[in-house]
């Protein structure tokens, strides 16, 4: 079918959304008045027909293998109700609302899944005192703060609430106002602190190097909160880096390096009396788009490497130069972290740290959990 059997009943809507459609053998072409210029493929178009829909759950419940491979349409036509689809091989017309279909061009939907693109990534020194941080009063009682703070943490990886309550059921109260919480073998909440028996590194008085947590779990739980009720001991600094900064600067700077961190995955793992948790992950992890993903870091965690012995050499080469990076003062924001504040940040992301600190001298206290990203997602999504 041609261009010119498409018959144009124009309407000033599609006048004005629309300069020109084309069919395609496999495709339709629409020229947006913006000067974009969409193509929606006819399976593509068929199977996202409104009536594809269930009418109250929206899942599908159009069968794709009831029509035919080479599905076109006789006739697409504007009409005032928007793109009527005539198919040809199917007994089906299909009607578009011509707003849906401007802003759901599949070259251009945005799920606003997380990567270095979608991100603003960071490094210490540019952005010294640039936490983005809100009061927790603001925080649990507009809607409106609740959007920008999420929206700032997406986009950093990293936020901070102030005068956060220094009750036990604070951080849940935070987290529960996002959405349910992950929870993990350290139980939905956990605290940090000295231990006479730590089970992990976390719950000793000493230096913490930046990692991410739980890298030892199938999926690492996104969203950290750390909730600090004390912190009156000497020392207990707070280190955060940005783990797609670093990814980002060695996959610039060292692309050997970076493309044997993104393709062999090392073992992570975890062990007390009653868990023995092991999970296989690249350090880096690409979407399928060749963007940054998750990142997955921890020098405590790590098992023993098993990778090929010839790949050994280069593999420790390039772990090094990662390491080199997290360790660099470039990326390394400090933070003492004072009663009353609460640190959130995306644990598949951004890596987190402390300084060692005296237990003798007073006393540290944190409590944290955690929110996957899906879910701090999806909650954004809710609000606007
Ligand atoms: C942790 C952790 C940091 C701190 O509990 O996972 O890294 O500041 N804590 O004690
Ligand atoms: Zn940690």
């Amino acid at each position: 079918m041609h261009n010119d059997d498409i018959k144009m009943d124009k309407t000033m809507s599609a006048e004005k959304l629309i300069n020109q459609i084309d069919c395609t053998e496999s495709e339709l072409v629409v020229a947006w008045q913006s000067g974009r210029v969409s193509r929606y493929h006819w399976l593509w178009l068929r199977d996202n027909c409104p009536t594809a829909f269930h009418p109250i759950t929206q899942e599908r419940v159009f069968d794709l293998m009831s029509v035919p491979d080479d599905l076109t349409a006789s006739e697409a036509l504007l009409t005032d109700e928007g793109l009527k689809i005539t198919w040809l091989g199917d007994a089906h017309t299909s009607l578009f609302d011509l707003d849906w279909l401007q802003a759901n061009d599949p070259a251009f939907a945005d799920i606003a899944e997380v990567s270095d693109k979608a991100c603003e990534i960071w490094s210490s020194p540019a952005q010294a005192q640039a936490i983005p941080d809100e009061s927790y009063d603001a925080y649990v009682t507009s809607d409106a703060v609740l959007t920008t703070w999420l929206q700032a943490l997406s986009k950093n990886g990293l936020a901070m609430l102030r005068n956060v309550p220094t009750e036990r059921e604070s951080v849940t109260q935070v987290a529960e106002r996002i959405n349910y919480m992950r929870r993990t073998n350290f139980g939905i909440t956990f605290d940090v602190r000295s231990e006479k028996k730590p089970i992990n590194q976390a719950y000793t008085a000493d230096f913490l190097p930046l990692h991410t947590d739980l890298p030892n779990h199938e999926t690492p739980p996104g969203f950290q909160f750390l909730h600090c009720l004390e912190n009156s001991a000497e020392g207990g600094m707070s280190t955060f880096a940005d783990g797609f900064a670093i990814a980002n600067r060695l996959r610039e700077t060292n692309s050997e390096a970076f493309d044997l961190l993104c393709r062999y995955a090392i073992p992570f793992r975890f062990h007390d009396e009653e868990q023995d948790l092991i999970v296989e992950h690249p350090v880096i992890r690409l979407n399928e788009r060749g963007d940054i993903h998750e990142v997955k870091y921890s020098p405590h965690l790590a098992s023993h490497f098993n990778l090929p012995a010839d790949v050994m050499p280069a593999y420790y080469r390039a772990y090094r130069a990662f390491m080199t990076l997290v360790q660099s003062a470039e990326f390394t924001k400090t933070i003492k972290l004072n009663a009353g504040d609460l640190v959130a940040f995306d644990n598949r992301r951004v890596m987190h740290g402390r300084t060692s600190f005296d237990p003798s001298t007073g006393n540290r206290h944190l409590r944290g959990c955690y929110v996957d990203r899906g879910e701090v997602l999806s909650r954004l999504r809710k609000l606007s």
